[in-house]
């Protein structure tokens, strides 16, 4: 049939244009702080995020994750959410304080219980459990013994990875050791906007360290404990930061930045070597002698993949006295999360923004990928975390409208599928987050869920976006 010349191009792209590979895994992601509850039920005990968020200050209105969405007890209810979805994989993390309450000793099968029941009936459902093993619950004792800035809570993590691994690697083929160490790192121990609050730079250089160190027995640890084929890796918020201008000075601000945000991480993990220049950026704050013979080598364990979480792009220049010192969307603090900033001003990239002041730039996506590529050639790659926070709301029907959310959602899938159109290995993608829940620092005030909370009542009401990405992952294609 000719074309109609009256169509437009998008309406005629064969949809072959945006189809993805057989096999790719579409999810949406979650963790258990953020929305499980039930916080002292079945024996668990407090993580460095209840201790954190009962302190007053620290989380907006003084919200904390004491009940949450209150998915502990929800759990059937919101697998059938993803059933009705029709993702094929759910991301999701074990709390460690339900799973060894104190940080050591043996594992506590009632907290283990509840991870069985989940899996069983994602299984059971078809879909594929992804399981990430630190999303930044510590068990308060842990911290309490001085957290990751000392190197036992390395070995603790790894005891705790041989326990999940073992109870549960009959049932989770895909683990994640860490998500995102730059948070945990220097939110919690930098600028202190995340748990545990503390503000100490060369604390959080060493807890840098210490996840990393955590990270690479944790994989050795998962390998030994969980059957031939299990798939381990981690997830980087891996920053796209871009220079201000083409300036020299500029180019520098971006090399700093980007030691600390990504190298001091890829570095070690990918490499097996911490960055020379990023070492001596840091030299002011430390001698780096936390970091022992043979643990750079014990860092860079095999991956089967990649997991990178990309929001947003970062702004950088040289400081001149006039810049927007400090936006670097990461919160607000009178201490830097950056050990090796010393010189460098952040800047809100131009364009549309979502509810958390994070401009909305696919490009950063489809280079950061790009990057990954070049960087780790033949190492596949998942988005283990990209979404938006808008204002949703229930209208007098019910129904939670939210154009920008798919808006957001198609630029980003686009800028994956140009990606993988220019080569890079992408085997996955999980939307953050399958429901409204705790924003950190944020509380209960942003919003990223394809599912909407009523959080008085717990009624989850799906979004129009949650039927829009749904046909995605059903259809495996994007629409035009
Ligand atoms: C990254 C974190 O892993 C997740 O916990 C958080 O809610 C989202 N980004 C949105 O900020």
């Amino acid at each position: 049939m000719p074309a109609d010349p009256h169509t437009p191009d998008s309406a005629v792209e064969p949809a072959a244009g945006r189809t993805f590979p057989p096999g790719f895994l579409w999810g949406t992601a979650t963790a258990s702080y953020q929305i499980e509850g039930a916080v002292d039920t079945d024996g668990r005990t407090p993580s460095i995020w209840d201790t954190f968020s009962h302190t007053p200050g620290k989380v907006r209105n003084g919200d904390t994750g004491d009940r949450a969405t209150d998915h502990y007890h929800r759990w059937r209810e919101d697998v059938a959410l993803l059933a009705d979805l029709g993702v094929g994989a759910y991301r999701f993390s074990l709390a460690w304080p339900r799973v060894q309450p104190t940080g050591r000793g043996p594992a506590l099968e009632k907290g283990l219980d509840f991870y069985r029941r989940l899996t069983d009936e994602l299984l059971e459902k078809g879909i594929q459990p992804v399981a990430t093993l630190y999303h930044w619950d510590l068990p308060q004792e842990l911290e309490d013994a001085g957290g990751w800035p000392e190197r036992d809570t390395a070995e603790r993590f790894a005891e705790y990875a041989a326990l999940a691994g073992e109870a549960l690697g009959d049932r989770v083929r895909t683990w994640i050791t860490l998500n995102e160490p730059w948070c945990s790192a220097f939110l919690g121990y930098g600028s202190g906007v995340h748990a545990p609050g503390r503000t100490e730079p060369e604390a959080s250089l060493r807890a840098a360290h210490h996840l990393n160190l955590g990270h690479g027995l944790a994989v050795q640890a998962l390998r030994s404990a969980t059957p031939a084929g299990t798939q381990v890796s981690l997830t980087l918020n891996l920053h796209q930061v871009r220079p201000l201008t083409d300036s020299p000075e500029d180019a520098d601000a971006v090399r700093r930045i980007d030691g600390t945000a990504n190298r001091v991480f890829t570095g070690p993990i990918l490499h097996g070597a911490y960055p020379a220049d990023v070492q001596e950026d840091t030299a002011h704050l430390t001698d780096w002698s936390f970091v022992r013979d043979g643990d750079t080598e014990t860092i860079r364990q095999p991956l089967d993949f990649l997991g990178v979480n990309y929001y947003s792009p970062t702004l950088v220049s040289a400081a001149r006295g006039d810049g927007d010192h400090g936006a670097d969307g990461h919160g607000a603090s009178s201490h830097s999360p950056w050990p090796s900033g010393e010189g460098v001003a952040f800047h809100r990239s131009p364009g549309e923004t979502t509810a958390m002041g994070w401009t909305i730039d696919p490009d950063g996506l489809y280079d950061l990928l790009l990057r990954v590529r070049d960087e780790v050639p033949g190492l596949p790659v998942m988005i283990c975390e990209n979404g938006a926070a808008f204002h949703d709301y229930a209208d007098p029907e019910g129904a939670v409208r939210d154009p920008e959310r798919i808006a957001y959602l198609h630029g980003h899938l686009a800028a994956m599928h140009r990606a993988m159109e220019a080569g890079v290995d992408l085997r996955g993608y999980f939307l953050w987050s399958l429901l409204d829940n705790f924003e950190w620092g944020h509380g209960y005030s942003k919003r990223f869920g394809l599912v909407h909370v009523d959080y008085p009542t717990g009624r989850r009401t799906p979004k129009d976006s949650a039927r829009w990405y749904g046909q995605v992952a059903r259809s495996n294609s994007l629409p035009a």
